[in-house]
């Protein structure tokens, strides 16, 4: 009887499980679905990328920043009203630099008045730890290497390689980034190559605004080197993302997409390629714009996304970050930059040249004081220098795990 009993207990509970495992999955399925229909505007064309990307062309405003409630009746600004001036000292003449451009274009163009969007798939989402955090940042990547205690840096996993400029206002950045595939040991880390516009002090309100070259697998689900921005107005937690994401931010390129693979890439003792970022406050609006290369604006960051940014930068950062996932045993092989240390030098290591930055006065100017940093600097690091053509720049990057990094 008592045997009887347990038995048909085991059976309800057995039952009880079941069920409520399916009620999970449906409603995971349905979450998936709602996110996707979120995140995925009707096309007015699609194209497909050779490296299986879908390209969405959607119309300018129908794209995701007018899901913003505070964009409801923004009227799209199709280009910037100031740039920056630059200042008499060259620092830009580079014909010989062949130029980069993105994948998909080999199977076509989106048309006028539409914005190229790289369509999230269900399995993107499956693989993020939870589907409404697809395309945020972990909240523990504070990226902050001055003022935050650095055991807790450590701690962590990421690691970072980078110059950087403090201690005044500042209004934009620039840079030309060497563009190179490092290595991922581990899918669910990354390696990074970008500027920084940060503003606020480093604690739960800091405002980011990054944009430059990844290989993230988590994120895009391959190896492939992509272009990519990010924002965040509350120090990664709630508010921000990748790309196109979330709503936010404006574009208005109808040439670039965003989290799109671009090529070609640099080849160890081989070609060279870079891209050049431009990121700058429209004196104003109080937007912050950017542009890649010579021709490409992609679109703006409005102003009330932020706190402190709607005023001005107070830190500049360029350079690599990574995410060791080891934090207990061996350092894992996820390269930054080329995967070489700053001292093998051009066409080895990897470099951010003409580093520059906007001041009050909407200059585009070098900046006078470079810094360096860098956790642990036998398994990444950065050295700087100044010179006639390319002004401030810094070789950095490395191989993670190697005899002085185990
Ligand atoms: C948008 O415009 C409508 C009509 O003018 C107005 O009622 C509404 O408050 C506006 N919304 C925002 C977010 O400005
Ligand atoms: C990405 O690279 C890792 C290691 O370098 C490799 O194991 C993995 O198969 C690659 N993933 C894809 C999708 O190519
Ligand atoms: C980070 O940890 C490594 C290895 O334990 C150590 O050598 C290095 O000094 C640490 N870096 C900082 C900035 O504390």
């Amino acid at each position: 009887m008592a045997t009887r009993l347990t038995f048909s207990l085991l059976v309800a509970t057995l039952a009880l499980l079941l069920l409520s495992c399916g009620r999970a999955a449906a409603r995971q399925r349905l979450e998936v679905q709602r996110h996707l229909k979120r995140l995925n505007k009707p096309p007015v064309k699609t194209i497909t990328s050779p490296d299986g990307d879908i390209i969405d062309c959607v119309h300018v405003s129908h794209q995701p920043a007018f899901d913003h409630p505070f964009l409801k009746n923004h009227t799209v600004q199709m280009r910037p009203a100031f740039y920056p001036e630059r200042t008499a000292n060259k620092v830009e003449s580079h014909k010989n630099s062949p130029s980069i451009a993105q994948l998909w274009h080999r199977n076509g163009r989106c048309p006028e008045n539409t914005v190229p969007i790289r369509r999230t798939k269900r399995e993107d989402l499956l693989r993020a730890s939870s589907v409404k955090r697809y395309g945020r940042k972990k909240h523990k990547s504070i990226s902050m290497p001055l003022t935050v205690d650095s055991d807790l840096l450590n701690e962590s996993g990421h690691q970072h390689a980078i110059a950087y400029v403090e201690g005044d206002r500042y209004y934009g950045a620039k840079a030309t980034i060497n563009v190179w595939q490092p290595k991922i040991q581990q899918t669910n880390e990354f390696s990074l190559s970008q500027l920084w516009i940060l503003g606020g002090s480093f604690g739960q309100d800091l405002n980011s605004i990054e944009a430059g070259w990844q290989v993230s697998p988590d994120l895009y689900g391959d190896n492939n080197t992509r272009l990519f921005t990010y924002w965040t107005s509350d120090a990664y937690q709630a508010t921000g993302c990748y790309n196109l994401l979330c709503a936010g931010f404006i574009q208005i390129s109808n040439d670039i997409a965003m989290g799109a693979s671009i090529f070609p890439l640099s080849d160890f003792g081989g070609s060279q390629y870079d891209i050049s970022i431009l990121v700058w406050k429209d004196p104003q609006e109080g937007h912050w714009w950017i542009q890649f290369g010579n021709d490409y604006v992609l679109g703006y960051w409005p102003s009330f996304l932020f706190s402190y940014l709607a005023e001005s930068a107070s830190m500049i950062q360029w350079g690599g970050e990574v995410v060791n996932s080891e934090l207990e045993g061996e350092h894992t092989s996820t390269e930054m930059g080329s995967g070489h240390f700053p001292e093998e030098g051009f066409g080895k290591a990897s470099y951010f040249r003409n580093i520059q930055i906007v001041d009050e006065s909407n200059n585009l100017k070098a900046p006078k004081e470079v810094g360096t940093f860098t956790e642990q600097s036998s398994c990444y690091d950065v050295q700087n220098g100044n010179n006639d053509d390319w002004g401030h720049y810094i070789y950095y990057g490395g191989p993670g795990r190697n005899t002085g990094c185990p």
